[in-house]
């Protein structure tokens, strides 16, 4: 009996050590886990669970290494954090609160080697900002301190921050419909386009998208009751390079630089584009007349724009034209009266940059 008892004894002690064994070996291996350190630095249970959700392995590590961060949680929590990115929230200094921070750093704004500073915060926030314009962007806010960030982000996006005619490009002319020609962009001199087409029998021609879309709208003009005569449409070089000079020895250098492109820089070589007026003004200004109200209402339906108007002479750098009108296709047209934009802005955010 004794030996029975003993024997028990001797069972319970054993059962004792090892149950106490394995609530060590338990214990220790807690004290190894990452849930365990991060409770040991500081973080709360809820702050755990985010850093343990949302870091890799090596970032969890990471975290166990420095001190009590009450930033990091609130990062890792945030609906935009992008976890390769997460060393560069940790680098960057200057921005006050967790969202601004995410923002520009997942906007690469962090890899330019641009100071922080509140402007660059506001332009990177104001619709239509591009990054590779940045620095031109603050150049212009210390220039004209006055002006506001939209209205920097839209003069810069169109060019205006340098000379006309200065930093002059190719055209991108594999854009089609959309390629722009302006003060700063230039077509070859051999540029000519494969498919006129006669818009009138005046010896007046279009591209032939462009004349489709002209002939429907004049159509429709014509139904309602209004009759237009066509000044010019598609223009060789040469015969930009005669007009403009026709302008420069009639009127003078200022004038022919308001009026009429340089060589190159015209829209009417691309045959996009078609100066309109009424066929009879009764003496009034095209802009006074029925013919002028009516494409104001309509010409955007049929993929035209009014192209050099009276609030946008300082980007185009040309004095208000209310006959040249522009084809660009009816979607484009629909998005640059939806949004308010001009050409220029429309061309360097959603087509140059694909936006
Ligand atoms: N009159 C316009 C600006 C041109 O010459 O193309
Ligand atoms: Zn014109």
């Amino acid at each position: 009996m004794k030996k029975i008892i003993k024997a028990c004894i001797i069972i319970l002690l054993l059962g004792g050590l090892c149950f106490l064994g394995y609530y060590k070996y338990q214990e220790y291996q807690y004290h190894q886990s990452p849930e365990y350190k991060l409770l040991q630095k500081g973080y709360t249970e809820k702050q755990v669970q985010i850093i343990l959700d949302k870091g890799t392995e090596k970032q969890i590590e990471t975290i166990i290494d420095q001190d009590y961060n009450s930033q990091i949680p609130q990062l890792m929590n945030h609906k935009d954090f992008k976890r390769n990115r997460f060393q560069r929230y940790l680098n960057y200094q200057g921005p006050k609160s967790i969202d601004d921070l995410i923002l520009l750093v997942n906007q690469d704004i962090d890899q330019t080697s641009i100071p922080y500073s509140d402007d660059l915060l506001n332009f990177v926030k104001t619709p239509y900002f591009i990054k590779y314009n940045l620095s031109r962007y603050l150049d212009y806010k210390n220039k004209y301190t006055d002006l506001s960030y939209p209205e920097i982000i839209k003069r810069v996006n169109s060019g205006i921050d340098v000379d006309f005619y200065t930093n002059i490009k190719k055209t991108d002319t594999s854009k089609g419909n959309l390629v722009l020609i302006n003060k700063y962009d230039q077509l070859d001199a051999s540029y000519t386009p494969n498919d006129l087409q006669a818009i009138d029998d005046d010896n007046h021609y279009l591209s032939k998208e462009a004349a489709l879309h002209f002939s429907q709208m004049i159509h429709e003009a014509y139904k309602a009751g209004y009759n237009y005569k066509v000044n010019s449409a598609y223009r060789s070089y040469q015969d930009q390079e005669e007009i403009y000079q026709e302008y420069k020895n009639n009127y003078g250098y200022t004038y022919a630089e308001n009026y009429a492109a340089r060589p190159g820089h015209s829209e009417h070589q691309s045959g996009l584009a078609v100066d309109i007026v009424a066929q009879d003004p009764m003496g009034r200004s095209f802009d006074q007349t029925e013919e002028y109200a009516w494409l104001q209402e309509h010409a955007h339906e049929y993929g035209f724009i009014m192209r050099y108007t009276k609030e946008n002479e300082y980007i185009t750098g040309y004095h208000y034209e209310p006959w040249h009108y522009r084809y660009v296709g009816v979607e484009a047209t629909q998005k640059m009266k939806q949004e308010g934009l001009t050409f220029e802005e429309y061309y360097h955010y959603y087509i140059e940059t694909g936006q």
